[in-house]
């Protein structure tokens, strides 16, 4: 299948995994390289000399084409850009912020980047800054997703830009494959989809339980992280969603486990937190104890305490595949779907 995506990206399928932080690991990322598609990284806020390991680790495993997500606005997330440059890696994908600096210094050494992005506004910045392609995330993407569909936002930004389209959000199978090619995008990015493959490394128990819910079972609201932000429905995510006040001697007695894990002095954190302001020092105490949350998923399966990222296509996530075996199921569904559009016999 030849899209404007796998042309650009010299990529067999038009499949992107999302760059998923501390999720979107060495071992995603190569599988997905190794199956056609484009691994991303999720670089996240992991410390900047880790990510230099993981990218050397995907350089072991595979010899694809890979990208890596760089979450600009978040702790290490600039240093982690400068890593990715510096390691000349083939696509970079960056979020939270202005990245015109990127492109050039990517296209200097022949690599590429996109952004992600939610709304039109973002997407023409984007193409203005240089960048070779957006990933638009819909309303029904995991994280931080926007207020407007995937089914509303693909087409507008088709017309809008230059450059090819990544569709996010509600895509997890064959059909919304060709839907969202339908739609004007040249590929799609998947998360929901590929945490839940035996590559994941979220806890089993996780994975357990999004294969009962249904499309309805996510919460969306700024309360998780200070941005609109959708989370699995489970007990965990309603007790921070309906918390009015936060409980600050938590946050600050987790606050160090944090700048630990993230290789921070706790007083540059604190800092650099406290420099943004009332609102988004909120939100960075509340993104804390979500960073809490994600450490329980990936090391325990009691989903009745802690949460984690999830969007509405976990309701059609019915099994944990390895991703090779997903990848080939995505492909022949997508056949099979346009061998039925072509025959007019779908529905
Ligand atoms: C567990 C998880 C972690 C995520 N982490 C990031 C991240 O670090 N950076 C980012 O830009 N998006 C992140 N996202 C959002 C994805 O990039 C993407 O927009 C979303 O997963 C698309 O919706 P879907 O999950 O329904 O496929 C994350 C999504 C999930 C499920």
């Amino acid at each position: 299948m030849q899209t404007a995506v796998t042309e650009l990206f010299g990529i067999d399928y038009p499949i992107l995994n999302a760059g998923m932080g501390r999720v979107a690991l060495p071992e995603m990322v190569a599988a997905v390289c190794n199956a056609g598609g484009l691994g991303v990284l999720g670089a996240g806020s992991s410390p900047p000399e880790q990510t230099r390991e993981m990218i050397r680790e995907i350089r072991s495993r595979t010899n694809k084409p890979f990208g890596a997500n760089c979450p600009l606005a978040l702790p290490n997330g600039l240093e982690n850009a400068k890593i990715c440059l510096e390691e000349k890696i083939p696509v970079i994908n960056y979020s939270m912020g202005r990245g015109d600096w990127i492109c050039q210094a990517a296209h200097a050494y022949g690599g590429k980047v996109m952004a992600s992005v939610t709304d039109t506004k973002l997407a023409l910045k984007a193409q203005q800054h240089g960048c070779d392609a957006v990933i638009a995330a819909g309303h029904e993407a995991a994280g931080h997703a926007g207020t407007v569909t995937t089914f509303t936002l693909i087409p507008r930004l088709a017309e809008l830009l230059d450059i090819p389209v990544i569709a996010a959000g509600g895509i997890a199978n064959g059909s919304t494959l060709i839907a969202a090619l339908a739609l004007g995008a040249g590929g799609v990015s998947m998360g929901t989809r590929f945490w839940t493959t035996k590559e994941g490394p979220m806890h089993q128990g996780w994975k357990d339980k999004a294969l009962e819910l249904d499309v309805g079972d996510t919460l969306y609201s700024a309360k998780f992280d200070g941005i609109p932000c959708r989370q699995m429905d489970v007990p965990g995510a309603r007790k921070m969603m309906d918390a009015r006040v936060l409980n600050v001697w938590s946050v600050f007695q987790h606050s160090f486990q944090i700048a630990k894990e993230l290789e921070i002095p706790w007083f540059r954190l604190a800092l650099d937190t406290f420099k943004k302001g009332p609102k988004e020092i909120e939100g960075m105490m509340r993104m804390s104890q979500m960073l809490k949350s994600h450490t329980h998923t990936l090391n325990s399966g009691d989903t009745t305490k802690g949460f984690t990222t999830v969007g509405m296509s976990v309701g059609v996530v019915h099994d944990i595949p390895t991703i090779a075996e997903l990848m080939e199921r995505i492909m022949a569904e997508a056949r099979d779907c346009q061998a039925r559009l072509a025959r007019n016999t779908l529905g």
